[in-house]
């Protein structure tokens, strides 16, 4: 895997549910350490792109190349490829388990020796503002809590490549801030690739290095985030950040 700086590569990636084509992208190729900020109106096809890069649901046509092995088709490699990177959706889908438990989970489906769990989930725990949490049950966690115990779980075994579907649509500010240095945090110091799917252009504008404008199903736009929000290429993209586009 050294020596390839592209986490994920799509090449003519379709999806069509029912015949109706809901994505259909030419080209993308997202490197190492960065943060990619998908922004784009309801229905622009950010959730499907998601999925089918965590390799959830199979495309219906075109290429995924995880750390440039051939994840989709005929990906051998997919299974494997596929537990390099992990998806955190809106609403977490948290176990009806204590908060540890909940942390611990991933690396017990991979086999981690137990004292190293033990070690991991602690640093975890603290890094994620939650010691005070730890022996809690998950389902009575508020929505900030909640979402803080679906990161600390997806990022346990250290995945190269996280992916998060609005992790902080719901949240107060307090929260939203705190998930944000978070993320921040996760690339920084452990160099995790993220991709991360918002509603809120500022939240990508704070955050991300590049910034995609996703329309109709469609790439419209990607670039450097100060350029996208100072002198958008396409007037759709203009328009999404204005606030003035209307869907
Ligand atoms: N399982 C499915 N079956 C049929 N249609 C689907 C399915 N999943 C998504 N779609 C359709 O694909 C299109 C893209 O949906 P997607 O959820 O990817 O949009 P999105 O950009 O994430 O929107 P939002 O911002 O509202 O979350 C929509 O028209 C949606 O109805
Ligand atoms: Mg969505």
């Amino acid at each position: 895997m050294a020596g390839n700086r592209f986490v994920l590569e799509i090449k003519n990636l379709s999806k069509a549910y029912d015949d109706k084509e809901v994505l259909n992208i030419e080209q993308l190729s997202f490197r190492q350490g960065k943060i990619y900020g998908i922004i784009g109106p309801s229905g622009a096809g950010k959730s499907t792109f998601l999925r089918l890069a965590n390799l959830l649901e199979a495309p219906t046509g075109g290429v995924v190349n995880i750390h440039g092995k051939r994840a989709f088709p005929n990906g051998a490699d997919a299974f494997r490829l596929q537990r390099e990177m992990t998806l955190v959706f809106q609403k977490p889908l948290l176990f009806k388990a204590s908060v540890k438990d909940n942390v611990a989970y991933g690396l017990k489906a991979r086999g981690y020796p137990r004292e190293e769990i033990q070690k991991r989930v602690k640093a975890l725990l603290q890094k994620m503002g939650l010691n005070q949490l730890a022996e809690r049950r998950a389902d009575t966690l508020s929505g900030g809590e909640g979402q803080r115990v679906a990161l600390a779980r997806a990022v346990a075994f250290e995945p190269s490549l996280l992916l998060l579907d609005e992790p902080t649509a719901n949240l107060d500010p307090s929260n939203v801030e705190l998930i944000e240095e978070l993320i921040l945090d996760l690339n920084r110091s452990a160099g995790i690739t993220i991709i991360i799917v918002t509603h809120n252009v500022f939240q990508a504008e704070r955050i991300a290095h590049q910034v995609l404008f996703f329309f109709e199903g469609q790439v419209v736009e990607v670039g450097e985030t100060e350029q996208i929000f100072q002198e958008p290429r396409d007037p759709r993209t203009k328009a999404f950040i204005e606030g003035k586009m209307i869907y």
